[in-house]
């Protein structure tokens, strides 16, 4: 049998793919606040794994299922087998014999890698500890609605440089070529492998002033990533210095946006004044996780105008 196409990475999409796929959730974003139905995905099924907690990418993927005439089914670790210790390998089996898409969001990357393995349906990244392509897919599709393309633009990534979105976003970075300037504390940079995956457009910095020079966008996520809060204390300290406020936006291009993934912590990473001003793009970027999503699972599922134009 064909092994089936999964998302679990932004690099699991070719450039051109990811291109048609940011141009179809603002046709779906367009739609649906036209109010047009919509329902490519009827009777189709999709089970949400969550081993961490979230708000926006279960409403998300659950509201954006229902919108294209589907359904979703939340599963927790607590209520499930899966917490109980059943291999993920037999989960995975047992699932993709029921359902048409699964998403999961876990703790170990080659974890989900396993997951995948063993499903015979596409299996979507919700989030692991090392890539939440996802939400790469708002971010983009939010930059796209303000410049068009992202090729040749600078892009700052301000914060834990080790973690799970500065990946994405350094994948993001090589597959649509534009320059990722990454402004993290000594402890907290890249791992050697993923920059060097990336080095052709993402430069790492120790400092954030120098990160954001020039930035004509500045994004930042949590200090403390979901599994890490026994060194919140810790990293409150080594990040200081990291936030990204109004002092720092002055050092960017004139005319910089914000973006934040979300959760916020004001007054850590990011400052009030900055988060809830004008520069902030924070609420359009939660809800293109909606619209590009959809656009992802009518991908994935098989239909809609990218599987018809053969890309
Ligand atoms: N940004 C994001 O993934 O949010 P949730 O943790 O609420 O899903
Ligand atoms: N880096 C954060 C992202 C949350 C959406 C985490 O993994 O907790």
């Amino acid at each position: 049998m064909k092994s089936p196409r999964h998302f679990l990475r932004l690099r699991d999409l070719e450039r051109r793919e990811l291109e048609a796929l940011l141009h179809r959730a603002e046709e779906l974003k367009r739609m649906q606040r036209a109010g047009e139905s919509h329902t490519p995905l009827a009777h189709r099924n999709l089970a949400m794994i969550f081993e961490k907690s979230s708000t926006r990418t279960r409403v998300s993927f659950e509201v954006g299922m229902a919108q294209l005439g589907g359904h979703a089914l939340f599963l927790s670790p607590r209520d499930t087998q899966l917490g109980r210790g059943e291999s993920i390998e037999d989960t995975a089996r047992v699932l993709s014999r029921m359902v048409d898409l699964i998403m999961i969001r876990t703790f170990s990357h080659a974890g989900l890698e396993r997951f995948a393995a063993a499903s015979q349906v596409p299996v979507i990244n919700g989030l692991s500890d090392d890539h939440h392509p996802c939400q790469l897919l708002a971010d983009l599709l939010t930059a796209q609605e303000l410049w068009g393309s992202l090729q040749g633009r600078r892009i700052a990534f301000v914060g834990d440089g080790s973690n799970n979105m500065a990946r994405s976003w350094m994948e993001a970075a090589s597959i649509l070529d534009f320059s990722l300037r990454i402004g993290a504390p000594e402890g907290f940079h890249p791992a050697p492998a993923a920059l060097a995956e990336n080095a052709s457009n993402t430069q790492v910095f120790a400092s954030a002033e120098e990160a954001v020079s020039g930035a004509e966008m500045v994004v930042t996520d949590v200090w403390t990533s979901m599994g890490q809060e026994a060194e919140n204390a810790e990293r409150l300290q080594r990040f200081a210095g990291f936030q990204v406020n109004q002092g720092l936006m002055a050092r960017a291009h004139a005319n910089a946006v914000f973006l934040h993934c979300l959760p916020a912590h004001r007054g850590e990473e990011v400052s009030a004044e900055l988060i809830d001003g004008p520069r902030s793009l924070v609420w359009e970027e939660a809800e293109n996780r909606l619209h590009a999503q959809k656009a992802l699972m009518e991908f994935l599922a098989g239909f809609g105008p990218l599987h018809q134009s053969g890309v």
